[in-house]
């Protein structure tokens, strides 16, 4: 139930091995899906949905109904932010009366896995009596509940999916925590990667965890990034290096930019932070990451300011649109107030993505038809994402078709050593470029 990113790579993953339907109120989604054509760009998830439409183990339905004989049911809705940044559970109460119309008529007892990210205490407080009071049966006789959280990451979804580095499940009876268990043994067979087994709050937490975790080395490292910038000689790149060795450590997330962009963190420490906030408990560990993270568009701004003088009248070439690379998504994507910040510098802005849009409400900006058309007779380059595409731009091509050829590699995908011979380089994190 529910066809976004995690939805769909569950939907077409479980159709590798078993009958699957996907449900989503989207009727323009099921029907583009039911023709073979993908919505997202996803690796892996094309060819995955011929290979599950083709074997006719695999269906798209806008109707909940078309679930009604269903051993198991995904659960994997949208969970936005309210505006006061709390958890917004309208589609998740949706999908449990629902559901709960689906149990009241069936003959069995389906296992419900709920995967959409929600806040601590929302499977027993709100999910289960929404069922149970729908359905007139109660969890552990009439069906299954299970919290089971995702960990894909969008440009991956698919192989995430297919090869999980753990299983998380959270169900309050033994039997709910059985059947999860069987439906994944039987799916991953002598692959089955590690499970945690868990109550239903604390998988909850492990989600949510997760994700702060690993926003918070983000920001961390951005936060020194910034402060490299004002030692000469200093590398950021060298610095995470340094500190990722440690094995209690580790190196990855530890790659300074633009700050952290997509659908989930920005909108998951929000909702923990809220909730924290009203468990009396001290949010600001996460609200300090996310004041970081909102910061560091504006930090490139000015790298860029002093990079050219002045923005005034200037032409920027921002490569990347999308969160990042590999994605079309432009959710919470850090472009998007690089580029306002831009435009208020007074700078002419286009920007380029090989699949990415501009979103409507970047009007001011340009849209370049390819990453040539975006460098052309530009004074200034922006990296914020790490595309290949990008990778491969030698010095000599920026400095070739620029008109003053500067770059400021947000995403530091280049050699300084190599690029700042040609071309005048500044990055995100090195020391003696920026203006302090
Ligand atoms: C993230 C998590 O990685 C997944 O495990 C989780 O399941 C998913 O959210 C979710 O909650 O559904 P995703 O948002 O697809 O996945 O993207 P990430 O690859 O985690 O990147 C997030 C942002 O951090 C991107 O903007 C990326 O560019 C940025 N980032 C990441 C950095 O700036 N530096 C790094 O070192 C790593």
């Amino acid at each position: 139930m529910g066809l976004g990113y995690v939805g769909l790579s569950t939907t077409v993953t479980m159709a590798t091995k078993f009958e699957t339907v996907g449900v989503d109120i989207d009727r323009r989604r099921v029907d583009e899906l039911s023709a073979g054509k993908v919505p997202i760009h996803e690796k892996g998830l094309k060819t995955l949905l011929a290979k599950g439409l083709s074997s006719g183990r695999l269906k798209f339905s806008s109707q909940a109904f078309d679930l009604g004989s269903a051993d198991a049911i995904f659960v994997a809705v949208g969970t936005p932010s309210s505006p006061d940044g709390s958890i917004d559970l309208s589609q998740v109460r949706k999908a449990a009366t629902d559901i709960g119309g689906l149990v009241r008529v069936s003959s069995g007892k389906p296992l419900v896995i709920m995967r959409s990210t929600v806040v601590p205490g929302t499977l027993s407080t709100v999910v289960k009596p929404l069922i149970e009071e729908t359905s007139g049966k109660k969890s552990g006789a009439g069906f299954w509940l299970c919290s089971n959280p995702e960990f894909l990451r969008e440009g991956s979804a698919i192989a995430d999916s297919l090869r999980p580095t753990r299983i998380v499940l959270g169900a309050a009876e033994s039997g709910s925590m059985s059947s999860a268990k069987a439906l994944y043994r039987k799916f991953y067979g002598r692959r089955t990667p590690q499970m945690v087994l868990t109550s239903p709050e604390g998988a909850e937490l492990i989600k949510y965890g997760s994700n702060s975790y690993l926003a918070a080395k983000v920001s961390l490292i951005n936060l020194l990034a910034n402060l490299s910038e004002t030692f000469p000689g200093t590398d950021i790149n060298d610095v995470a290096l340094g500190i990722g060795l440690d094995p209690r450590i580790g190196k990855q997330f530890l790659q300074a930019g633009p700050g952290f962009g997509g659908s989930c963190f920005g909108k998951d420490l929000k909702a923990l932070s809220a909730y924290l906030r009203q468990m009396a408990l001290d949010p600001s560990m996460l609200e300090s990451v996310l004041r970081i993270n909102d910061f560091q568009p504006s930090h490139v701004v000015a790298l860029a300011d002093a990079a050219v003088g002045s923005l005034a009248g200037k032409t920027v070439a921002v490569l990347g649109i999308a969160f990042k690379a590999e994605t079309s998504d432009t959710r919470d994507s850090r472009s998007i107030p690089l580029i306002r910040g831009l435009l208020d510098k007074g700078a002419v802005v286009k920007a380029y993505d090989p699949v990415a849009t501009l979103p409507e409400s970047l009007r001011g900006a340009a849209q370049a038809k390819s990453l040539r058309d975006c460098l052309d007779g530009a004074d200034l380059a922006i990296t914020m994402t790490a595309w290949k595409e990008f990778q491969k731009v030698r010095p000599a091509e920026f400095a070739r078709l620029m008109r003053s050829p500067t770059l400021v590699d947000a995403r530091r995908i280049y050699d300084p050593a190599a690029y700042s011979k040609v071309l005048k380089y500044f990055a995100i994190g090195r020391g003696g470029n920026g203006p302090g």
